[in-house]
């Protein structure tokens, strides 16, 4: 038997410190009319230096967990979507075990870069279709500002910090009515940081140095974005089979406003149909989709029942996407 699979609880949350355009004009050679004209992007959240990226999945997860009225107990999956864990191990999701108190989850990180909340997601959905889970928590949690080359305007601009979470659980009916996952690695050289091991390739990238942070090819990624973003909801779309007027909210990445531009344009749809927080929060890696989706639920514009299409795209590189019936 194939059970029906929901989102059954949303939370989300972003450190209080703002990191402005204007503060970054003081850092790098940038502008707030640069940033804003090719990203835009205003300002983004930066966490403190004593708040980890586990700390900020575990104020999303409590939200989400309140959200959805079960006990901690109850989960039996944490999955956390990151690419900046606070120690090579244990895990992210084993220290939000211990700090929810989650006694009967396994826990595991998986990592897709700003793709992965979705493989988080699709990963959880399996287990609960299965009957193999009840309960997961899915989580996307990252400070990319931990990772980066704050001398290096190209990239320092982009990112912000933050987290989101959904419990998934079984549902009457709607739910997760599709989850695709893709990658293509021959793109992986485009969007690297270095963990254990400096080759010749990311030595040469960082002018000989081993600095342990992001590095970009924007133009390459970009690139990538704008054809698999619009395959990316087309194809989730097909499987669910949801046409595009039938869907009520686009929720893509955060990454570039211009490339979710393309995705309205490609699709003839008026942007007021995607939800965007890139402006306040820029770019927050794996956390990016259910803080929109939050964003979209407390300002009043997301409602049960309500169809959704999510699309990501990311390092690897990887690209993924999801049809939800609220
Ligand atoms: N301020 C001012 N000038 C800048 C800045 C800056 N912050 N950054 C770059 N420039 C300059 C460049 O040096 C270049 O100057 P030149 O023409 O004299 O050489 C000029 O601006 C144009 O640079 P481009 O790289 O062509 O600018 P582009 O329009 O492509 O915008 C950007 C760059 C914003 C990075 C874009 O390429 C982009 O958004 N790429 C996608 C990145 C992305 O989405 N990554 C997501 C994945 S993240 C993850 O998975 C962790």
């Amino acid at each position: 038997m194939a059970y029906n699979v929901g989102v059954i609880g949303v939370g989300s949350y972003l450190p209080d410190k703002v990191l402005t355009n204007f503060d970054l004009e003081k850092m790098v050679d940038t502008s707030d009319g640069w940033i804003r004209e090719r990203t835009g992007i205003s300002e983004r959240k930066i966490a403190a230096d004593d708040q980890a990226t586990s700390d900020l999945a575990v104020s999303a997860a409590k939200k989400a967990i309140l959200d959805a009225s079960i006990k901690p107990e109850d989960i039996d999956l944490i999955i956390v979507a990151t690419v900046t864990p606070d120690m090579y191990f244990p895990s992210i999701a084993c220290l939000v075990q211990k700090r929810l108190n989650a006694v009967n989850a396994a826990a595991f990180d998986i990592s897709a870069a700003c793709s992965g909340f979705i493989y988080a997601l699709e990963i959880a959905w399996q287990h609960i279709k299965t009957g193999y889970c009840k309960y997961a928590l899915v989580i996307g949690a990252d400070a990319l500002s931990k990772i980066t080359d704050w001398d290096d305007r190209s990239t320092c601009i982009l990112f912000g910090d933050g987290a989101g979470a959904f419990v998934l659980g079984r549902v009457s009916e709607g739910g997760i009515l599709s989850a695709k996952m893709g990658s293509d690695g021959r793109g992986a050289e485009y969007l690297t940081c270095p963990a254990t091991f400096f080759g010749k390739e990311e030595l040469a990238k960082r002018n000989g140095k081993n600095k342990a942070t992001i590095w970009m090819s924007g133009q390459e990624v970009f690139k990538f974005a704008v054809k698999i973003m619009p395959y990316a909801f087309e194809k989730a779309l097909e499987d669910a089979g949801i046409s595009i007027d039938q869907v009520d909210w686009f929720i893509p990445h955060q990454a570039n406003l211009r490339i979710i531009e393309a995705s309205a344009r490609k699709f003839g749809l008026p942007m007021d149909k995607f939800i965007v927080t890139l402006q306040k929060f820029g770019n927050t890696s794996a956390s990016s989709i259910p803080i929109a989706l939050d964003e979209g639920i407390q300002t009043g514009k997301v409602k049960k029942g309500n169809i959704l299409a999510m699309a990501a795209f990311g390092a690897g590189l990887t690209w993924s996407s999801a049809v939800i019936k609220l």
